[in-house]
């Protein structure tokens, strides 16, 4: 029987990184089980590696694919959104505001690290969403003097803590990389780090993105009746676009300068 899956997080079809697709024997095998199948065309969900594994594919087999972009990072180009991206951003403020309590009754400097391996928008916007002091991402560099004098005016200003989000990134070194550095450089601050890991992957969706993955669902289905192909359901200005795969992948998503002046702006 027909069983609704809107409430549920994580993948039912158990679609992962496959390393047996990059190569042309495994994308063989995938086209021979589709056959096989009698499947017609995909709707590939998922992030920058999905869809372009779904572009390869689709060249190399001429078959009809339609991608849409699931990932907690939010990094693809060409959309607002991605699926995930707010349910993510929803715990990580759930998460910080239970860190918080910590933070002010024993008065600590907190490291939070969360996910964006690649792109910073969970540690911008997860700083402004719970009003944490500075947020570390890897599309800026940020210097430990910055952040310190950053988190010393806060002390000043009678904050009696601070909480600092910092994006997984190799780049920006890790929550852990951070407090090592901070730790270093002023002894001073009682220094605690907490990552928030896998935690950020899960759960049920909220109604945002339940709504947001209903709506590129159906528009991808649209697209395939339509005789469209290799392009990706996109979401601008609260419209349905449809975005080339090619763009989708190979552009970056920029980060917008005017959020990054917002939380410096609350944060002092
Ligand atoms: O690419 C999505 C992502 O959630 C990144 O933000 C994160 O760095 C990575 O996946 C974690 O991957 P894994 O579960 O394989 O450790």
């Amino acid at each position: 029987m027909f069983k609704r899956k809107i409430q549920m997080g994580g993948t039912i079809l158990k679609t992962a990184r496959c390393p047996e697709f990059q190569t042309p024997e495994g994308r063989q095998l995938a086209y021979d089980n589709i056959r096989r199948h009698e499947i017609d065309a995909l709707v590939v969900i998922g992030g920058d590696g999905s869809l372009t594994g779904a572009r390869i594919f689709a060249k190399e087999f001429n078959f009809p694919i339609i991608g849409l972009p699931g990932t907690i990072d939010n990094d693809l180009y060409g959309t607002d959104s991605t699926i995930g991206y707010d349910t993510a951003l929803n715990t990580i403020m759930e998460c910080v505001d239970k860190i918080r309590d910590t933070a002010t009754s024993h008065e600590r400097l907190f490291f939070i690290e969360v996910m964006g391996r690649d792109a910073g928008f969970l540690a911008l916007n997860g700083a402004i969403a719970s009003g944490a002091e500075a947020a570390i991402i890897p599309e800026i560099s940020t210097q430990v003097d910055q952040l310190a004098e950053l988190i010393q005016n806060g002390f000043r200003k009678s904050k009696n803590s601070s909480i600092v989000l910092v994006a997984e990134s190799p780049v920006t070194g890790g929550a852990m990389g951070m407090a090592e550095r901070v730790k270093n450089e002023y002894p001073g601050y009682d220094v605690r780090v907490s990552i928030l890991g896998h935690l950020q992957r899960g759960g049920s969706p909220t109604a945002y993105d339940r709504i947001l993955a209903s709506r590129m669902g159906a528009a991808a289905i649209d697209a395939l009746l339509d005789d469209q192909r290799n392009v990706m359901i996109g979401i601008q200005n609260d419209t349905i676009v449809y975005v080339p795969f090619t763009k989708a992948i190979k552009n970056d998503k920029p980060i917008n300068q005017g959020l990054l002046d917002t939380l410096r702006r609350l944060s002092i």
